[in-house]
């Protein structure tokens, strides 16, 4: 028999061995839990991430997961991550352009033509006029710079660069060249615009016009010497001067803003506010000059430019025009009573015009500006749907052009200056109101001084 110590030590060895292989079997099983659990968490880690980080460059040896996840337009993903800084250059030299000849010496500075030396390319150079009398930059020519360097547009003009020159008061706008202005144009032109072709430059230029409120830019001083005309028959907004952009309610505005000719009845009566309906008055006034070929309201001050507003448009009434009476300049104006129900738009004096041409310019020439159509409800309009259509471009007649000659001169009022005294303050009344008292009653009214 065997004895029990040895069995007890023989016992317990074994025990301890079992013991021991169970400890073991027990930790490899542990780990395995662990190492399943934590390849599970892994996995679902990885199911819920975002699709992959976003690839920062376009190059080829992307793998085929990342160009399948990210934006396959390559303009599209430049987009996302562009990040512009602003960017220091020296400008470029007025020396690098030949000048071939001057167009104009206008309010605020000089045109000419010029040629890139480095291109050949023909441009427009407009030199900045300095305001000696002024403190500082001309605003003029700030606010032409900053709205021209914003308003891309194929009907405004497109300003290329800014150049400096000798001395640092020398800055020069280079801008594309078109061959004529509206104005020039017309004055060498035998016979007016046929209808088709009025259409097609109207469309534009309130194409142009549309884009420029629809970013909050009033021009404020269309004019036919300030749309350009290339020979392509392409027509371009210029002239930016005036050009602001809309305040913000009950900020105070410039008066004294868009040229005589083409001036709306509320600046002329010294309204304090203002807005887009001012364009679309001159607009009227270019629609009116394209169709006659001649300024349609070319008064020679601002109570003779009233005059002229009321006996094509009517007068105002307080039904049609309400709050007329309250703008400032209303109360020197005696309009005469006999006279008063006469408010309807003079249409003799278009008689080639169709009626959705008459209706068209009647609403650009309401006295009363909120019922000028919107830039945008003009190229709705259809005056522009009906015979004869708007001639293609491609088919616009060429003319000679005289910006591509000597320097030309012209007759007719310039921008306002800043510094005018603005309304009709300072006009002498009493003698323009007499000449006129004659002269107007066969136009069916006059104005006479309060
Ligand atoms: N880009 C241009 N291409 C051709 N002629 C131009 C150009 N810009 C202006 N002009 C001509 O110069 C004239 C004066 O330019 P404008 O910009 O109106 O200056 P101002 O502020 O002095 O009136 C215009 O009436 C037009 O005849
Ligand atoms: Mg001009």
């Amino acid at each position: 028999m065997a004895s029990r110590w040895a069995d007890d030590e023989a016992d317990k060895a074994e025990a301890l061995r079992r013991k021991q292989d169970k400890e073991e079997k027990k930790r490899l099983k542990l780990q395995k839990q662990q190492q399943a659990g934590e390849a599970a968490r892994a996995a679902k880690e990885a199911s819920e991430r975002p699709a992959k980080r976003r690839r920062l460059s376009n190059s080829e040896d992307a793998t085929t997961e990342d160009t399948a996840r990210t934006p396959k337009d390559p303009e599209k993903e430049r987009k996302l991550l562009r990040f512009e800084g602003g960017r220091w250059a020296p400008c470029h030299h007025r020396s690098n352009f030949e000048t071939l000849n001057h167009i104009e010496e206008g309010s605020y500075g000089w045109v000419s033509r010029a040629k890139d030396i480095a291109t050949s390319q023909v441009v427009a150079l407009k030199k900045v006029k300095m305001d000696y009398n002024q403190d500082g930059f001309p605003i003029t020519a700030l606010r032409e710079i900053a709205i021209l360097q914003k308003a891309r547009h194929p009907n405004i003009v497109d300003l290329k660069e800014v150049v400096s020159g000798d001395t640092t008061e020398e800055c020069v706008l280079v801008m594309e060249f078109l061959e004529h202005d509206l104005k020039t144009l017309q004055e060498d032109m035998h016979d007016p615009f046929v209808a088709s072709e009025v259409k097609t430059l109207l469309r534009q230029l309130a194409g142009g016009v549309a884009f420029l409120h629809d970013n909050y830019i009033m021009h404020r001083d269309l004019k036919t010497s300030n749309i350009l005309l290339n020979n392509r028959g392409q027509l371009k907004l210029a002239d930016f001067g005036m050009a602001r952009y809309i305040p913000p309610p009950s900020a105070p505005l410039t008066q004294l803003v868009v040229t005589l000719w083409y001036r709306a009845p509320e600046l002329l009566l010294g309204t304090p506010n203002y807005g887009t309906e001012v364009d679309m008055w001159s607009m009227g006034c270019v629609m009116g000059e394209l169709l006659l070929k001649t300024p349609v309201l070319p008064g020679t001050n601002e109570v003779d430019q009233l005059s002229r507003i009321f006996s094509l448009c009517g007068l105002p009434e307080e039904k049609s025009w309400p709050g007329f009476w309250r703008l400032p300049n209303a109360p020197s104006l005696k309009l005469p009573r006999g006279q008063r129900n006469k408010q309807s738009f003079d249409r003799t004096r278009f008689p080639f015009l169709s009626g959705a041409g008459v209706e068209l310019l009647s609403s650009l020439l309401s006295l009363n500006p909120d019922d000028r159509p919107t830039a945008k409800a003009v190229l709705e309009h259809d005056y522009f749907r009906e015979q004869p259509k708007p001639k293609p471009s491609e088919m616009f007649p060429t003319f000679p052009s005289k910006a591509g000659q000597e320097k030309r001169r012209k007759q007719s009022p310039h921008a306002p200056k800043r510094g005018d005294a603005p309304g009709l303050g300072k006009v002498d009344f009493s003698s323009i109101f007499s000449a006129q008292e004659e002269g107007e009653k066969g136009a069916g009214f006059m104005l006479k001084m309060a």
